[in-house]
């Protein structure tokens, strides 16, 4: 077979989306819309990858990486004809092109790849039947059911309008004949664009048959134009995500309320309750229980770990058999051992905590190294900003902290040291000692009466 390149038109606005974003750089599961399409584009092994880019241009570039990527610039959006015209420079005279758009994301590759087998002969229109076939141009065929052209829906009659089989957008043919026709394309048409789509009825008046390629899933053929079409997109992308998953063993308490947005590792026995998040790279190992509503951004939760409900976690790891939440949040830098309990409404930032240690009510473990069995009491808080730098607590193992106790940083709390309740300690603490730091001792006062309400 010969030499595939492929092209991917992406420099339209999106006026339909309004918004100052090119439309290519919104995203679907996390991702630019643009990125999909690529991905896609490698599956296939081209010669290039040609990205055409107008709108936004330099953003669109930014955001999307790729030593294997070919940038060529349209200036003014003339339409997906002019788009295609930009890229012809690059493209050899022998071989084919396969033309993908920068805004139909869950192009089916394998469609592709057989439209591609036919395509050094023919041109080859992948057209798909929608019930609601209204804003995409309609696929015109004479009686003996032969594509003969594509309609454009603002420039359709009455009569084509009915038409449901619609054009995809994707098409492939081979180069000595998209050269020869792109280089014909008039612009008099409603939006006074040159279509892509006007090369059909050229191929067949030339007397050469275009190929339709029907594919049958709905969303491999969607384009994202509008803010309502990006929602449906995302939906359709999240639950295939899902079903992957539960043909992996994992359950999902529901199916319909998960979104990933990168990529989900999952062991065996994997268990995820309702309007989870999954952002990044995450993996949960085997037996690992997610309750509802945790955000979880570039983590690994080992073995049998159960994250209970409105946990937060990003750019942390969690060991095995740990207890975590509910309402806990885990900033980047926590790393947690085996065995360790961080409970309701504890914040840790860039601490490490050791094997079987607990942190369970209402703390702030922050810039810490904690040791092995150590207790730490609610209300704790590692004070470790003094207004201009951090510092560091370190607590050794089989330390007790009393609760609502402030620890100062700089400080180091020795090996099996308790502190009493309600201390503030700004000083170093002996291992193996009880240290108290209280302003005043407790005395009671007889007789005392609570203050009266004063009548005005
Ligand atoms: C296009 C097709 C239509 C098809 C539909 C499928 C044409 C004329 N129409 O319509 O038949 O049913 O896709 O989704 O081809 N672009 C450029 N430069 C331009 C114009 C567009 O790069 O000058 C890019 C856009 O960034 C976009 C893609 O081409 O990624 C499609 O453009 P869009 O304006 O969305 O075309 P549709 O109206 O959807
Ligand atoms: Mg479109």
């Amino acid at each position: 077979m010969s030499e595939l390149n492929i092209v991917i038109l992406a420099a339209g606005k999106g006026t339909r989306m309004r918004s100052d974003l090119p439309k290519v750089l919104h995203k679907v599961g996390g991702t630019p819309i643009l990125h999909h399409v690529i991905t896609a584009a490698r599956k296939l092994s081209p010669q290039k990858i040609i990205v055409v880019y107008g709108f936004g241009g330099e953003q669109v570039q930014q955001q999307t990486p790729g030593a294997d990527l070919s940038w060529v610039l349209q200036a003014e959006q003339l339409g997906t004809g002019h788009a295609v015209q930009q890229s012809l420079p690059y493209l050899p005279e022998q071989g084919k092109t396969l033309v993908l758009l920068g805004d139909v994301p869950l192009v089916d590759v394998e469609a592709c790849r057989e439209m591609l087998s036919q395509a050094d002969q023919h041109l080859v229109v992948q057209t798909f039947i929608k019930q609601d076939p209204t804003g995409y141009g309609r696929i015109v065929r004479n009686a003996q059911g032969e594509v003969v052209a594509i309609v454009e829906h603002k420039d359709a009659s009455e009569t084509e309008r009915n038409i449901q089989e619609v054009n995809t957008g994707i098409m492939a043919m081979p180069n000595a004949q998209l050269k020869h026709w792109l280089g014909q394309l008039q612009n008099n048409n409603a939006q006074q664009e040159y279509y892509l789509t006007d090369i059909i009825a050229m191929s067949v008046n030339e007397g050469r048959t275009v190929l339709p390629h029907v594919v049958a899933d709905a969303c491999s053929v969607t384009g994202i134009n509008s803010k309502q079409d990006l929602q449906q997109i995302e939906r359709e992308y999240q639950y295939r995500q899902a079903l992957q998953l539960m043909a992996q063993g994992v359950t999902l308490l529901d199916a319909q309320r998960i979104d990933i947005r990168g990529e989900l590792i999952c062991g065996r026995d994997v268990s995820i309750d309702i309007n989870c998040v999954f952002e990044g790279n995450v993996t949960l190992e085997d037996g690992v229980y997610i309750g509802p509503n945790c955000v979880i951004k570039d983590a690994v939760i080992a073995r049998n770990t159960t994250l209970a409900a409105f946990t937060h976690i990003e750019q942390a790891k969690v060991g095995q058999e740990s207890k975590i939440g509910p309402f806990a949040r885990l900033r980047p830098g926590t790393h947690l051992a085996n065995e360790t309990h961080v409970g309701n409404f504890v914040e840790v930032k860039n601490a490490s905590i050791g094997q079987g240690s607990k942190v369970n009510h209402l703390s702030y473990v922050g810039d810490a190294s904690v040791g092995a069995h150590v207790n730490i009491g609610a209300g704790t808080i590692t004070c470790n900003y003094d207004g201009a730098n951090k510092h560091k607590t370190v607590i050794e193992d089989d330390v007790f902290v009393g609760s609502d106790t402030q620890l100062v940083a700089p400080v180091t709390i020795g090996q099996g040291a308790t502190i009493a309740a309600g201390s503030t300690i700004t000083k170093d603490v002996p291992a193996q000692t009880l240290t108290l730091c209280r302003a005043r001792e407790q005395r009671s006062i007889q007789g005392w009466k609570r203050p009266q309400k004063v009548k005005k």
